[in-house]
C-alpha cells in the first residue's frame, strides 16, 4: 500500500486534497495521470454499461436535490453509523469497527493509559448544506450521499422521454459525499467520492433472475480491470445486516492490503423506492405497460465506486521486475485504462532531422489517442518512466526511421521491441485499445 501511495503521489496520480494548506481528511485530488485514468474508467464503464446496450439510458442529475428526496429515501432517519469516542483522547472511532479500536487501546495501553470509550451513538453521514441566503432549517438540504436517488425522481422523465420497455436501467456517474466519522487507507474510503450506479427496472416477479444476471455482468467488469478472480470474493450479506431497502444484497470483496473490503455491491431494493417517492411527493412512479395495465417495478441495483476501483486497479496491475538493470517498476494497465496510450520518443534528443520525424509521429497519433512525448535524458530512463504510469506502448525513432520509415514499438510488459512500419503503427495500437 505505501508503494503505491508513494507512487501516486510521485507520477501525478493522487495527492492530499488542500495539501498546501496541510490537507482535508478524507479528501483526494486527483492530479494530470490521475484524472486520465479515471476518466477511462468512467468512459468505459459507460461504453459498457450504457452506449453498448439497447436497455440502459443514462441522466447526469444535480448533486444538491430537495431535501424531501432525502426524507423519502430514508437517508436523513437511517443514513447513520454507530460513533464512540475515547474519553482520554477525544478521538473518534465507528462502534462497528473493532479492530480500530482494539489498535486504539494497545496504543494507549504502550502510553501507560487506557482508552475509555463513551457510549455508542448514531451519526447521520450526510453532509448538510444551505441552499440561497438564508441559513435556517426551511433552506437546509444534503449533499447526495448516493446517485441512486436521482434515478428514482427522474424516473417519469425518463419514461415520458426515452419510452423504454420494462426491463430497462437508468445509469449515472457521478460525486457523492458522506461525512464518514473514520476516513481512510487513501481513496479507499473518503467523504468525497464518485459512484457509477444503475438502477434496472423489472418485473417484481422476475428480479431473482435479473439479479443473477447482473452478477455475471459486474464479474465481467472485474476481468476488465486486470483484477485476478481469486482477489474478489462475493459476500451475501446476511439479512440482520442489510441497509433499510434491500431484499438481498452481494458484496464485491476485494483483498485489499488492509484486508478484506467491500469494491462494489449489488442489491435488490424491490419497490421501496418508487414507492416511497409516489407517497411523498404525490407523483404516481409507475410503470404502464402496452395494454395499459400498471405495474411499480422492483430495482436491481449494480453499484460500482470510481475512487475504489482507481485503487483496487493500481493495487492489482502493480508489478516489480527485477532485472540486470535492477528494479523495475510497471503498471500492467489494460490498455484501455492505461492514462498515455503510447509514448513517443526521438531516440536522440540533439539531432534535428530524428525530432522532426519523432514529432510529426507523434503529432499524426495525437488526435486518435493520448500520447506522451519524451526527449530528455537516456532512452533506457524514458521507457522506465512510462513503465511506472503504465504506457503500453512506447515508440522510438531513429536513424533507421529516415531511411524505411520504420519504428521500434517496445511492449511494456515483455519489454521486448518490434519494427512497425510507421503506416501501420496507428492501427497496431489501437487494435489493442477496443473493448
Ligand atoms: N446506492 C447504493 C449505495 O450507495 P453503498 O454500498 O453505500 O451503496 C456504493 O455505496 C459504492 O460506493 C461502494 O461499493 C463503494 O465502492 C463506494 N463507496 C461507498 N462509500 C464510500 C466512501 N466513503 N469512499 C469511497 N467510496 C465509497
Amino acid at each position: 500500500m505505501e508503494k503505491i501511495v508513494s507512487l501516486a503521489k510521485r507520477r501525478g496520480f493522487i495527492f492530499p486534497g488542500s495539501e498546501i494548506y496541510g490537507g482535508l481528511a478524507g479528501t483526494w485530488d486527483y492530479g494530470p495521470m490521475g484524472v486520465e485514468l479515471k476518466n477511462n474508467i468512467k468512459q468505459v464503464w459507460w461504453k459498457k454499461f450504457v452506449q453498448n446496450r439497447d436497455d440502459v439510458v443514462g441522466i447526469d442529475a444535480a448533486i444538491i436535490m430537495n431535501p424531501r428526496v432525502w426524507e423519502a429515501s430514508g437517508h436523513v432517519q437511517t443514513f447513520t453509523d454507530p460513533l464512540v469516542e475515547c474519553k482520554t483522547c477525544h478521538e473518534r472511532f465507528r462502534a462497528d469497527h473493532k479492530d480500530a479500536m482494539v489498535e486504539h487501546e494497545q496504543w494507549h495501553i504502550k502510553k501507560k493509559e487506557s482508552a475509555v470509550w463513551s457510549e455508542a451513538r448514531q451519526f447521520n453521514l450526510l453532509f448538510r448544506t444551505f441552499v440561497g441566503a438564508v441559513e435556517d432549517s426551511a433552506s437546509q438540504t444534503y449533499l447526495r450521499p448516493e446517485t441512486a436517488q436521482a434515478m428514482f425522481v427522474n424516473f417519469k422523465n425518463v419514461l415520458d422521454t426515452a419510452r423504454p420497455k420494462l426491463p430497462f436501467g437508468i445509469a449515472q456517474i457521478g460525486k457523492a459525499f458522506r461525512n464518514e466519522i473514520t476516513p481512510g487507507n487513501f481513496i479507499f474510503r473518503s467523504r468525497e467520492f464518485e459512484q457509477m450506479e444503475i438502477e434496472y427496472f423489472v418485473r417484481s416477479g422476475e428480479w431473482e433472475q435479473h439479479f443473477d444476471y447482473w452478477l455475471g455482468e459486474m464479474r465481467s467488469w472485474i476481468a476488465m480491470l486486470g483484477i485476478e478472480k481469486k482477489d474478489i470474493h462475493e459476500l451475501k450479506v446476511p439479512k440482520d445486516e442489510l441497509a433499510h431497502y434491500s431484499k438481498r444484497t452481494v458484496d464485491f470483496e476485494y483483498e485489499f492490503p488492509f484486508g478484506k473490503k467491500e469494491l462494489y455491491g449489488l442489491a435488490c431494493r424491490g419497490d421501496f423506492d418508487l414507492k416511497n417517492h409516489t407517497k411523498a411527493s404525490g407523483t404516481e412512479l409507475v410503470y404502464t405497460d402496452d395494454t395499459g395495465e400498471k405495474t411499480v417495478p422492483y430495482v436491481i441495483e449494480p453499484t460500482w465506486g470510481v475512487d475504489r476501483t482507481v485503487l483496487a486497479v493500481l493495487l492489482a496491475n502493480y508489478r516489480e521486475d527485477v532485472n540486470e538493470k535492477g528494479l523495475r517498476v510497471f503498471l500492467k494497465l489494460p490498455a484501455i485504462l492505461a492514462p498515455y496510450k503510447v509514448a513517443v520518443f526521438p531516440l536522440v534528443g540533439n539531432k534535428e532531422h530524428i525530432t522532426e520525424k519523432a514529432r510529426g509521429v507523434y503529432e499524426s497519433l495525437k488526435s486518435h489517442m493520448s500520447v506522451a512525448w519524451d526527449a530528455r535524458g537516456n532512452i533506457g530512463k524514458r521507457y522506465y518512466s512510462q513503465d511506472e504510469i503504465g504506457t503500453p506502448f512506447c515508440v522510438t525513432v531513429d536513424y533507421q526511421t529516415l531511411e524505411d520509415d520504420t519504428v521500434t514499438v517496445r511492449d511494456r510488459d515483455s519489454a521486448a521491441q518490434e519494427r512497425i512500419a510507421l503506416s501501420e503503427l496507428r492501427s497496431y495500437i489501437q487494435d489493442k485499445l477496443s473493448i
